[in-house]
């Protein structure tokens, strides 16, 4: 694992976008994993703006998101595919049906998810994955349990998920319970793994990762430890500095 520790929130986002840009240079065609929550947007923005000032070409890119909450739809402003929509796709010119975000109202859940994990497959993998992290740990929606799942599955959010996500909701209530994640087996697929974590939310999980370098499915995000290419990006308050 390599682990960069930046000053703060901005200077993780430019380096994260970075390396996305000079993958996205090397390799026209290359495959991204993308993320949503509040990490990601700061690398989402430095993206737009190498598009619309560089000329960053996303034409023949094609991404897959980690997850997406069980029933909510795409023109719902709280659905992951939204957010992707409006954070970041609305604003590059990548064509829309290279997008995969997990469909949150597909009919039969348990198939689509199944092949969800075919189609990244038949893509050919994911070249760079972006992850958040919780302050649980968990990585999408891979929860801290005794046991994870290595393909994409429908999960029951933990109480913290739920409470760490209802900012986004008008209440608690409307947070939904449930929501389809690629398992862990899917995101250590990618060639490459990139984490952020800002904040000292995050601190507690990134040290116990960091410098515990044990592997728990307690911290979901520990597992990235076996990854040849993984590198977290913290700024110095999630390092706990
Ligand atoms: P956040 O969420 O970026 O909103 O902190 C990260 C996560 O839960 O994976």
């Amino acid at each position: 694992m390599k682990l960069m520790v930046m000053k703060n929130y901005d200077e993780i986002s430019k380096a994260c976008a970075g390396m996305i840009s000079e993958l996205v240079k090397k390799n026209s065609e290359a495959i991204l994993g993308l993320a949503t929550g509040s990490t990601p947007i700061g690398t989402y923005k430095e993206l737009i703006r190498m598009h619309k000032e560089e000329g960053l070409d996303f034409s023949k890119i094609k991404s897959f998101n980690l997850d997406e909450y069980v029933g909510l739809g795409g023109d719902h402003p709280n659905s992951y595919r939204y957010f992707m929509d409006h954070e970041l796709f609305n604003h590059i010119n990548i064509i829309k049906d290279n997008t995969n975000v997990p469909n949150g109202k597909a009919n039969n859940l348990e198939e689509f998810c199944k092949e969800y994990d075919e189609k990244i497959d038949r893509a050919g993998g994911v070249d760079i994955q972006i992850l958040g992290i919780g302050s649980n740990g968990h990585i999408a929606f891979n929860e801290p349990s005794s046991e994870l799942s290595v393909g994409t599955f429908v999960v029951s959010l933990t109480e913290s998920t739920i409470e760490d996500n209802k900012r986004f909701f008008e209440s608690i209530d409307d947070v939904p319970k449930k929501a389809i994640t690629m398992g862990i087996g899917t995101i250590m697929k990618a060639k490459k793994i990139i984490l952020l974590a800002n904040g000292k939310s995050k601190a507690n999980a990134i040290k116990r990762i960091v410098e515990d370098r044990k592997l728990t499915t307690e911290i979901p995000a520990s597992l990235l430890l076996l990854h040849p290419d993984v590198t977290f990006i913290v700024d110095e308050e999630a390092y706990g500095k």
